[in-house]
């Protein structure tokens, strides 16, 4: 049975009638531009074929009753003043009927059922996907407008003000926006996207460690600080706006862990964009290239990755047929993404989940995934 097929009839279980609207949202892998968006930067994600999907019906009241099959728990709320009691799954959907309040909306209640198969805390924004595809469904029984990027932009208003991650903008982005087939190249200062089609002499495979680790709220607030001090130290608003002969000219000036930070975003940049270059042009060795260095970097100056993610990528990179492959998300756990040659993906999923297991005891999930439309009414 697809997702969908189970919110639905799950719906009609619960509520004896079929639901008026079906909506989704995806998931995200980001192929290049890691630790870039809360510089101003660029990032290039796709969204993935993994989802969170909704069936649902409008209300005569003001109550939002939701219930998810992942949890196997139920949720009801009024809508009116809100208050956080804690970071369960259900905030987030009190959440976004806060920020949709707070943008000035009046928002019509709803009950449904939710369901997804976005793995949680591996680095696919799962919570993001939740958040869009419950902003879809307040806006579908609201009569809201749908504009991606202002949507995008309350999610993350969400993250920021009711979840408390000071997180950027790409995940909301891309899950809102995302273009099947396409990777997006996001401006994350302008939020302006230029599509860029996925080149078909390549399959994106993602390559879930299974590692999961805490702390990374600090670790992730810890980078922001540090990019903001070294921007600081250029006098510019953010580190998109130092290029790399500006960095050189300085770099000694400034303090080594910050200057090991600084260069991470500033080659990230160039890279991503270069990254888009070449995926127009289809030259998936040049993209691979740009992959494995993204990794580099985020290994040794950002020191975001952990052995699981290191070990997992060297051992993608050694298959035949792997153009490059590198951690994506926030880092510190979860997945690594590499680009495969088709013919080969399939021999390279089962070189890489053998010879991961064997290395390091644990069980890898490794999937092809293709790029996703962003959020829609199904
Ligand atoms: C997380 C954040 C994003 C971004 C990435 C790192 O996914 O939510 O905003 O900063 O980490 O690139």
């Amino acid at each position: 049975m697809t997702l969908r097929e189970q919110v639905e009839q799950d719906f009609h279980r619960r509520f004896g009638a079929a639901p008026t609207a079906v909506v989704r949202a995806p998931g995200r892998v980001n192929l290049i531009g890691e630790h870039t968006d809360y510089n101003d930067g660029f990032v290039l994600p796709i969204a993935i074929d993994r989802e969170v999907w909704i069936a649902l019906r409008p209300r005569e009241d003001r109550r939002v009753v939701v219930h998810s099959l992942d949890y196997s728990a139920s949720l009801s709320f009024e809508i009116g003043p809100l208050s956080r009691v804690g970071t369960e799954w259900g905030e987030y959907l009190k959440g976004v009927a806060w920020a949709l309040r707070e943008a000035g909306h009046t928002l019509t209640g709803w009950e449904g059922v939710m369901g997804g198969n976005v793995p949680r805390g591996a680095g696919l924004s799962s919570s993001a996907a939740v958040e869009l595809a419950t902003q879809r469904a307040f806006a579908t029984v609201s009569g809201l407008p749908w504009q991606p990027a202002a949507m995008a932009l309350l999610g993350q208003r969400v993250e920021n003000q009711w979840m408390g991650l000071h997180t950027g903008i790409m995940d909301q982005m891309i899950v809102a926006g995302g273009r099947e087939g396409h990777a997006l190249l996001i401006d994350c200062r302008d939020l302006s996207l230029q599509p860029v089609p996925l080149p078909t002499g390549a399959v994106v495979v993602v390559l879930d460690t299974g590692t999961r680790r805490g702390l990374v709220d600090s670790a992730y607030n810890e980078r922001r600080s540090q990019c903001e001090a070294a921007a600081r130290f250029f006098g510019v608003k953010a580190l998109r706006d130092v290029d790399a002969e500006t960095f050189s000219k300085r770099e000694q000036e400034l303090d080594p862990l910050v200057r090991r930070r600084a260069r991470h975003v500033i080659t990230e940049n160039d890279r991503t964009v270069q990254a888009a270059e070449a995926m127009r042009a289809g030259d998936l060795t040049r993209l691979g290239r740009l992959m494995d260095a993204s990794h580099d970097s985020l290994r040794d100056d950002f020191e975001v990755t952990n052995e699981a993610l290191n070990t997992i990528v060297l051992l993608a990179r050694a298959e035949p047929g792997c153009f490059g492959a590198r951690m994506t998300g926030a880092g510190f756990g979860g997945c690594a993404v590499a680009l495969v040659a088709p013919g080969q993906a399939e021999a390279f999923v089962q070189g890489v989940h053998a010879k991961y297991t064997q290395a390091t005891g644990n069980t890898p999930q490794c999937y092809v995934c293709r790029a996703a439309e962003g959020t829609s009414v199904a």
